[in-house]
């Protein structure tokens, strides 16, 4: 342990993995007298959890550690990491851009990032800590800590108080051709449901209300000990019995392993969220084949249809990349009739970035950036006319919100006024803002609808008048007041330009 407290700096970028990830290292560093300071000038310990999944994260983080590159040679005794996706995939290259950093760090080998930062600043010499991934032959500097180290939490570091993320699985297996994930976060391995369910009453002690699991393909969970298979259907109804916790998500579903037992448990379990994040990636049959998605168009769209039976009040939104090689104007269009025909509550929609380690880095990437973009831009202005005549549905009704905080534009503004503009979301994920009192956040309330933009509904507590000031603004989606778009979870904050 250091002998006086250092201050360290914690920047994340990436998915929610990452954000828990981020957590954990705080709570480690936290138990190690570490304080957590604002800005990399205050601290002596700058680290940046990295992602790697598109191109744009990745230019990111160089960005952002050219900015010290300064700095440092001005206070070369601070201690500089990386960690997380691009520090497994890229060590070579962020050693030759930038030859400062003092420590990388894998997803897999974080538990141990609190002595290499020791050892970075006694010794003067740089620390890696990588796994060994998909290759048996790669060096790895330790064993995978997630077991001993998930346990590990730090509620300051989380977005809202009363939500926790709670990882139940492990990188991925499946493979898609473009994703840099199986590489980068290695195999797929479950944890022990026994050890969840002790993880999920540590939180609820703590004061979480909403539990998000999280997995790559969060609905492939099984975890088999003698004999005996728990799915994440078992899970659900194991982790619905603890006290406090009032509401269940998880994320990210794979279209395939959704199955009925799975939709019955969220239709049976009242604290399930109905909201189904299900990537659809392409409406195009022989885009998922070259995407090696493992399921047809018709096939998720019996997937639809079953979830439309069993959950008929849910919300599914969706993941599409656009620009995937050897996409054509045709493809496109059968992704935008998938969107049409799903009309998802939301879609995050990626232009295709080639990845290196990737099936798909050996194909050409004949789709030129300009007709990516724009077929970003058609895609995203059909899914917020969805999204809008969906929102409006809910003109009128009551709904129950779990009240997360300030809204985006009160937090803005800064304010520690006690009547302020509030932020929530529904059962089934809807974004819901409305005028109140501090004292409320935390709470599970019911509010009015009184307009809704694509992204928010805007309303009142039931026995308050219609708030004009938040109704008008409707008409200008624009307005910072209806930019709390910031789905939570958010499958990849990043990503949304
Ligand atoms: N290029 C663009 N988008 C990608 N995604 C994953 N890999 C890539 C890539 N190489 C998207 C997928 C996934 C989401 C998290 O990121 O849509 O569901
Ligand atoms: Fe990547 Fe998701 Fe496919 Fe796994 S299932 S390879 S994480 S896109």
């Amino acid at each position: 342990m250091p002998l006086v407290a250092h201050r360290v700096y914690l920047e994340t970028v990436g998915c929610q993995m990452n954000v828990l990830d981020s957590e954990m290292v705080m709570a480690l560093l936290r138990r190690d007298g570490y304080q957590r300071v604002e800005t990399p000038e205050r601290a002596d310990t700058i680290l940046f959890n990295t992602c790697s999944v598109r191109q744009h994260a990745e230019e990111k983080i160089y960005s952002a550690l050219g900015k010290l590159r300064e700095h440092k040679r001005a206070h070369p005794e601070k201690v500089i990491g990386v960690l997380g996706c691009m520090a497994q995939k890229d060590q070579q290259q962020i050693f030759a851009r930038a030859p400062f950093v003092d420590l990388l760090v894998s997803p897999g080998q974080l538990q141990q990032t609190a002595r290499l930062i020791e050892l970075a600043r006694q010794g003067g010499v740089r620390q890696t800590a990588l796994s060994r991934g998909r290759d048996p032959h790669a060096p790895d500097s330790g064993p995978a800590g997630h077991e001993t180290f998930d346990p590990l939490r730090d509620p300051d570091m989380r977005p809202h108080p009363f939500q926790a993320y709670l990882r139940i699985q492990i990188g991925c297996d499946k493979f898609c051709s473009y994703c840099v994930v199986p590489m980068t976060r290695g195999p797929e391995q479950y944890r022990r449901p026994e050890q969840l369910e002790d993880e999920a009453r540590l939180l609820a002690d703590q004061g979480c209300k909403e539990l998000i699991l999280l997995g790559q393909t969060v609905n492939s969970y099984r975890h088999t000990t003698g004999g005996r298979t728990t799915t994440l259907a078992d899970l659900l109804y194991r982790l619905h019995e603890i006290e406090g916790i009032r509401r269940l998500k998880f994320v990210t579903n794979y279209p395939s392993d959704m199955t009925d037992s799975l939709l019955q448990a969220v239709r049976d379990l009242p604290k399930c969220s109905r909201y189904l994040h299900v990537p659809l990636q392409s409406g195009s049959n022989r885009i998922l084949q070259r995407m090696r998605r493992g399921y047809r168009v018709e096939e998720y769209r019996q997937m639809m249809q079953r979830i439309a039976e069993l959950l008929p009040d849910a919300a599914v939104s969706s993941d599409l990349i656009v620009g995937f090689c050897g996409e054509t104007e045709s493809d496109f269009a059968a992704t935008a009739e998938m969107v049409r025909a799903c009309r998802f509550k939301n879609s995050f929609i990626f232009k295709y970035s080639p990845r290196g380690g990737t099936a798909a880095a050996q194909w050409a990437d004949d789709v030129p950036d300009a007709v990516k973009r724009e077929r970003n831009h058609r895609l995203l202005a059909l899914q917020t006319e969805i999204s809008l005549e969906d929102n409006r549905r809910f003109r009128g009704r009551t709904v129950e919100v779990l009240v997360e905080g300030p809204s985006k534009q009160a937090a803005k503004r800064a304010t520690d006024a006690e009547h302020l503009q509030l932020s929530g979301r529904t059962m089934c994920d809807r974004i819901v803002v409305f005028p109140g009192h501090r004292r409320l956040i935390g709470q599970l309330l019911p509010v009015t609808i009184d307009e809704a933009t694509p992204h928010t509904l805007l309303g009142r507590l039931p026995d308050e008048p219609p708030d004009h000031h938040l109704v008008a603004l409707a008409a200008h989606p624009t307005s910072p007041a209806c930019q709390d778009d910031t789905p939570f979870p958010d499958p990849s904050p990043e990503t949304r330009r």
